[in-house]
């Protein structure tokens, strides 16, 4: 199949690649440009795993034909740490309130939690739920992630 050239921002940086139209953008990310912390779990549009930022909303990148982001901004978990190297404040609170177990579904729910919070700069409990309702964890029970979005929340404000 013939391949098109696809120009988009990716994690702050301009980037330009030859994409076959049919590319999902989870696979342009894992495979294409190396940057596994996009997870690809169903490949279905249901667990959320795939998660990426798309013009700052979240996006379920294994639904996203890669072409579908020409001239847009595309955020992955690789692209949320500080200018100075450190890690975000929401990857921080995930770490300290133990809120990663077998870390897959990590990345997206942080991604998810970072529009949250750009939108809701105090989210109550049940806003934080709703928002994350649409990334599946098998391992920690929801609390822990929900405690991480709160303490990240109160390290803003
Ligand atoms: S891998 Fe995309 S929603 Fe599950
Ligand atoms: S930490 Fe394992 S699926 Fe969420």
């Amino acid at each position: 199949m013939s391949t098109v050239e696809l120009s988009f921002k990716l994690n702050g940086q301009e980037t330009t690649v030859s994409v076959s139209p049919d590319t999902l953008m989870v696979d342009l990310l894992r495979e294409g440009l190396g940057l596994t912390g996009t997870k690809a779990g169903c490949r279905e549009g249901e667990c959320g795993a795939c998660t990426v930022l798309v013009d700052g909303t979240p996006v379920n990148s294994c639904l996203m034909p890669a072409i579908k982001a020409q001239g847009r901004e595309v955020t992955t978990i690789e692209g949320l740490e500080m200018a100075d190297g450190t890690l975000a404040p929401l990857q921080e609170a995930f770490m300290g309130e133990g809120a990663a177990q077998c870390g897959f579904c990590t990345p997206a729910m942080i991604l998810t939690a970072t529009a949250l919070l750009k939108e809701n700069q105090d989210p109550d409990e049940g806003e934080i739920r709703h928002a994350l309702s649409g990334v599946i964890c098998r391992c920690t029970g929801y609390r822990k992630i929900v405690q991480a979005v709160q303490t990240a929340a109160k390290a803003r404000s």
